[in-house]
């Protein structure tokens, strides 16, 4: 059988398209994209994570510095321990260290009108340091679907003079 030099060129350049799209989604499943996970904070038992040295019993601590705070917050179907039966209070001025698990299933936590964003996931911790300047009162919401009560899951952070 007679193949056209350009129909042969044509067939190779398909072939070693379709090769490189397998490799790349193949790369990002198993590859890059397997570490994407944010474990800045270490690993945790995930059915326990408070028996770890990385996580702390959830709630607001004093940071090694004067008006520096950690928040070990854990995430659960459907709350943010702490943030959702009462608010996160933190003072102006501060910084602020997140550490963030997930009790059950994977969560999202979202600082609403900041840039503090991150996945809640079982057995990882995730920290995030941001600076609090001004009084305010701010929202949590959850990111990722974890559940039938994904939409109600939140939860309220005040900074207060
Ligand atoms: Cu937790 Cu969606």
């Amino acid at each position: 059988m007679h193949v056209h030099r350009f129909e042969r060129l044509w067939l190779v350049g398909a072939l070693t398209l379709i090769v490189l799209f397998i490799g790349t989604v193949t790369y990002g499943a198993v590859g890059a994209g397997y570490g994407m996970v944010d474990a800045t904070g270490g690993e945790v038992d995930q059915t326990n994570p408070t028996a770890s040295d990385n996580f702390r019993e959830p709630g607001v601590y004093n940071g090694s510095e004067p008006n520096h705070y950690d928040v070990y917050i854990e995430a659960v179907q459907f709350a943010f321990v702490p943030g959702t039966s009462e608010p996160i209070r933190l003072p102006a001025n501060s910084t602020v260290t997140f550490h963030v698990t997930s009790g059950d299933v994977v969560h999202g936590f979202e600082v609403v009108g900041t840039n503090i964003n991150t996945m809640a996931v079982p057995g990882q911790v995730a920290t995030v340091t941001v600076e609090f300047d001004e009084p305010g009162e701010y929202g949590l919401v959850c990111n990722e679907y974890c559940g039938s009560g994904h939409h109600t899951m939140e939860g309220s952070l005040d900074v207060v003079p």
